[in-house]
């Protein structure tokens, strides 16, 4: 395993795939791990992240220095190679140019992390400080035009920094680079699949959870569906999912839902039809951030309500992806921002006195989808764009009535049906349509008609942090338009939303 200090970099993630996709198991930590901590783990070395603050201001981050007597190869990234330097006895200082962006760099000592890298590559550099005085045993390794260390070594102490970012796609070796460490310098072994991950978290849900019980709230999702199948393999039916069908999913969703978890996977289940309760809620709120309130109370309700039926649970399991855990803290180790997710069931945990199981907290969304198809879930279910916990209610702009919902319903259902036909579902990080409280005129055969409009959202996105308004092919386009407004009653009106995040969201509310 590997090591890797989160010293605040907006790319520390980054850094994780990278030697992920290497077939390398890591972990991110906070800097304030304890030195203690970090001798019992299994390491074969550790990386130091980088972070936008100055190692010689007051307060910077700092990680036990005996990190560097463990007698393991240290990698230093960006801050963490001002860390490295400050410690062993170097100098940092304010650079006179700040270098932002790409730079070329050139190798000047080619050493292990180098191996097989050309003489002359493109870097990407972030960088406000650089090095004026190397630590004793270091030598300097390649250089920009404007950062006389860009890298430096001591090959002897197996110690390596990089002034620049290896971990992003603008460094053109830097893959390379990263693999030279983990291999050549670290000597680790590929053996991080999905398979051997299966292995150890059923191995580690049993231990964990023993002869109790575990209640899981499966929206559908790929991730609580995963989370589902893992637990389940580990305890079989000492876990019940409750299925709350909120009456604002998608056409026929609930019902191909209910096969795929009853009759391919085999989940001991529970639904709850409480499409009325949140009918009645919604009834002429017309306000966004109510409806989401009122939606988010009566699932909570719902849910609580059936969890309390479940005798002897002392577990509630929930789908957390490791981006949530990382954000939730920041780089001095404390708690930065709350986790968003709706589908996590808020404070039930401690009202009701559960334990969580969250065995995907370490993993990435696309090692999830790996994971569901390593456990047999069809392509369907893993590569399900993402849908939101309040549904439907958030894409219908206004009072949520059942006959606007069955309008959406019906538009949504030819839209994905377009999308899919043309091969644009799994590329697109979400399409959707959005119904607004606008009328407009059309003319259909001789008659005039006054009827809804309709939006369509496509976006692409990697983690739908920020997204990009999807460039469909006009002629898709066209086919969705006609169809929706042929096929569908009440719609005589569609727009295409051109809109990017940020400054505007995905969802419209
Ligand atoms: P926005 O609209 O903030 O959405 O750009 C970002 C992503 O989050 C999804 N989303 C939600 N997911 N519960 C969820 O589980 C929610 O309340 C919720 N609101 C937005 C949205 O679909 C997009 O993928």
């Amino acid at each position: 395993m590997i090591l890797i200090i989160d010293f605040g970099s907006q790319f520390n993630q980054l850094i994780a795939r990278r030697v992920r996709e290497c077939g390398v198991y890591c972990i991110i930590e906070p800097p304030t791990l304890p030195i203690e901590r970090i001798r019992e783990m299994d390491l074969q070395g550790i990386i130091l992240s980088g972070g936008p603050a100055s190692i010689y201001e007051k307060n910077s981050p700092r990680i036990d220095q005996r990190i560097f007597d463990l007698g393991l190869p240290v990698l230093g990234i960006c801050y963490g190679m001002h860390f490295m330097v400050d410690t062993l006895g170097g100098t940092v200082k304010r650079a006179q140019k700040r270098e932002y962006g790409f730079a070329a760099l050139n190798i000047c000592k080619s050493d292990a992390l180098f191996s097989s890298i050309p003489d002359h590559s493109q870097v990407w550099m972030s960088h406000g400080d650089s090095i004026s005085q190397l630590p004793t045993g270091f030598d300097v390794t390649a250089k920009t035009d404007n950062t006389p260390v860009a890298a430096m070594a001591n090959e002897t102490q197996k110690f390596f920094a990089l002034q620049f970012h290896p971990e992003v796609a603008h460094t053109k070796k830097g893959k390379q680079m990263l693999h030279n460490f983990l291999f050549d310098v670290c000597g680790c072994r590929r053996n991080w699949s999905m398979k051997a991950f299966a292995r150890s978290a059923v191995a580690e849900i049993k231990e964990k959870v023993g002869n109790d019980k575990v209640i899981l709230g499966l929206s559908g999702g790929v991730d609580s569906t995963v989370t589902a199948m893992l637990i389940q393999k580990a305890i079989g039916n000492h876990l019940t999912c409750i299925f709350v069908d909120n009456g604002l999913l998608r056409k026929d969703e609930a019902n191909k839902l209910k096969v795929v978890f009853k009759e391919h996977l085999r989940l001991n289940i529970r639904y709850v039809n409480a499409g009325k309760k949140f009918l009645d809620g919604l009834a002429k709120v017309a306000d966004p951030e109510k409806k989401r309130k009122i939606i988010g109370r009566i699932f909570m309700e719902v849910f609580e309500a059936e969890a309390r039926k479940i005798e002897g649970a002392n577990f509630l399991a929930q789908g957390t992806l490791y981006p949530d855990v990382i954000e939730s803290r920041s780089a001095f180790g404390g708690p930065t921002a709350v986790i968003k997710s709706h589908h996590n069931v808020g404070g039930l945990p401690k009202r009701m006195k559960l334990k969580l199981v969250e065995p995907l907290q370490y993993l990435f969304k696309d090692e999830v989808r790996k994971l569901g198809a390593q456990l047999g879930l069809g392509s369907d279910l893993v590569w399900r764009q993402p849908f939101p916990g309040p549904g439907l209610a958030i894409r219908i702009i206004g009072e949520v009535t059942s006959k606007r919902l069955q309008v959406l319903r019906e538009v949504d259902a030819v839209l994905l049906e377009e999308i899919r036909e043309a091969g644009f579902y799994r590329k697109l990080w979400q399409s959707f349509a959005v119904l607004l409280p606008l009328k407009s005129v059309g003319i259909m055969g001789d008659s005039r008609t006054y009827e809804n409009i309709v939006a369509i959202r496509a976006v692409t996105s990697k983690d739908a942090m920020t997204a990009d308004w999807a460039k469909l092919p006009h002629s898709l386009m066209g086919r969705i338009s006609n169809r929706i407004i042929n096929e569908v009653r009440g719609v005589n009106r569609v727009v295409y939303d051109i809109s990017s995040k940020p400054p505007s969201t995905i969802e419209w509310e």
